[in-house]
């Protein structure tokens, strides 16, 4: 009976991995997808816990209060815009999670005078070599992120050939425990380099690429965890794994294409360093500054508004305004979209969940390709708090760290207005062409109170 009942409940638990990521690909179905995931994780648990394997409660009651106790603060304290850190240390306890469950196979096995070899212990290398680096090079991530490690990056003369060469030992020793049972130290020495290893991944990478990193450390985590799978002999484990591993996967190499970045670019930190080198910052131009009365007075003889939001309306939380400010505009038969890039923000969807928090319609949103050829005909182009995303240079100027990376063409629309609190740079630390445009409106200001503002303006125009 309790047999058929964790097999059932692992081939449920499995099928609501993949819905879960499917699900989760659309906003209209995003909530499902989380739910369907939640349930998914509480029957692997459950099924888990009624397996006949398990001699003794205490200790897993134990880790479960021990993990809440970390869990539950931090999903409640952590701010939005910190879910890239948030995203990071839960890959550093999964992955150290996976990495334990090897060490343990590993020593059980040795401790039973059978060390193992074959195919078993290709899975238990591969599962701590990945589980390992994972725990170490998403603790640094989050570092940076926290700018509590320098966030710039750290780079030295042949950094490359030293992490290869490490790598490569770690790599030699783990052949060696699966070739043939190898002395005592062999099995810590691997452990301690992939540790290492780890470190000095993330070590050339800006704090700025942490968010793409994430998404390729996700994917080591679920390689850890479906080769621990194997290790274990549990289906569920190398499913949740494998589909965790190629949707991280895919998400960094979108993430990449999003940013016209290669997998290299990003892993060997040569966007920071051109940052550096680069350290334009703001010219000393004359720009056009207005004020709410006057924008709200250009916004409601518009036709047609398109808004890009970007990650300083996600530091100001101005999502509710901007609801209140579409909804004033739509009222006086003003068309109102959404343009959103896929990098806007810190994270992957950042824009699309704090306007959905806000309610607004999803078919107002358009992503980059559906709406780039709107903007000329738009009366007014309305960026809150979003830079790099629309800086025309990255259309143009071969020196620019941003060369490349598509944007959406807000210079192309009759009137621009951005709203922002200064003439300060963006995430990529470099000065916007768009602000300089005669067409360009600068609105300084907070963006919640800036939008509010242009609200009440509005309302009093009744
Ligand atoms: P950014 O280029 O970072 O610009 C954000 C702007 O918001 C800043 O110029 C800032 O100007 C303004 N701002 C900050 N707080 C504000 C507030 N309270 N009120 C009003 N404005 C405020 O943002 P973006 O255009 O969204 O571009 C995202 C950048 O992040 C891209 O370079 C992208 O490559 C990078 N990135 C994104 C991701 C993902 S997955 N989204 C991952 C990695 C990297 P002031 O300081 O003058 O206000």
């Amino acid at each position: 009976m309790n047999d058929s009942f964790w097999q059932a409940a692992y081939i449920i638990a499995a099928l609501c991995v993949v819905l879960s990521i499917k699900w989760l690909s659309s906003p209209v179905t995003a909530r499902r997808g989380v739910f369907a995931g939640e349930f998914g994780m509480l029957l692997a648990v459950v099924g888990t816990l009624v397996r006949h394997e398990v001699v003794s409660y205490e200790w897993i009651f134990g880790a479960f209060v021990a993990g809440a106790a970390v869990g539950a603060p931090l999903a409640y304290l952590m701010p939005m815009t910190s879910v890239p850190q948030l995203t990071a240390l839960s890959h550093a306890f999964g992955a150290l999670a996976a990495a334990l469950v090897g060490s343990a196979e590993y020593y059980k096995d040795v401790a039973a005078g059978d060390p193992t070899t074959g195919f078993k212990m290709v899975a238990i290398v591969i599962e701590s070599l990945l589980g390992y680096l994972t725990t170490t090079a998403s603790v640094m991530a989050f570092g940076k992120l926290q700018e509590i490690v320098p966030t710039r990056p750290m780079t030295y003369k042949g950094q490359n050939f030293v992490n290869l060469i490490l790598f490569a030992i770690a790599g030699v020793l783990g052949v060696w425990m699966i070739a043939a049972p190898a002395p005592p130290w062999v099995f810590p020495a691997f452990t301690a380099l992939s540790l290492l290893f780890g470190v000095l991944l993330i070590l050339p990478i800006g704090g700025g690429d942490m968010p793409t990193v994430i998404a390729l450390l996700n994917s080591y985590a679920g390689a850890a965890c479906a080769a621990m799978g194997f290790a274990l002999e549990n289906r569920l484990l190398i499913i949740a794994g494998a589909v965790n591993a190629s949707s991280g996967f895919i998400l960094s190499v979108i993430m990449c294409k999003a940013m016209n970045r290669s997998f290299a670019n990003v892993l060997f930190g040569a966007f920071g360093q051109a940052q550096e080198a680069g350290a334009v910052q703001t010219s000393t131009k004359p720009v056009r500054s207005a004020s709410p009365e006057d924008a709200a007075s250009i916004l409601e003889s518009a036709r047609r508004v398109i808004v890009v939001p970007g990650y300083g309306m996600a530091v100001a939380q101005a999502q509710h305004k901007l609801r209140e400010l579409t909804d004033l505009l739509n009222k006086r038969g003003v068309q109102v979209d959404f343009a959103i890039h896929p990098v806007a923000g810190r994270m992957p969807g950042h824009m699309n969940v704090l306007l959905a928090e806000a309610d607004i319609p999803y078919d107002k949103l358009h992503e980059m390709e559906d709406i780039n050829q709107d903007f000329a005909e738009a009366d007014v182009a309305l960026v809150i708090g979003a830079n790099d995303v629309v800086n025309p240079c990255a259309r143009h100027d071969k020196t620019s760290p941003i060369y490349g990376m598509p944007i959406l063409d807000v210079d192309k629309a009759h009137t621009v207005m951005v709203i922002k609190r200064s003439m300060n740079p963006g995430f990529a630390g470099i000065d916007n062409e768009l602000y300089y445009l005669d067409k360009t409106m600068m609105l300084f200001g907070d963006a919640k109170g800036f939008v509010g503002e242009i609200v009440k303006a509005l309302s009093a125009n009744k």
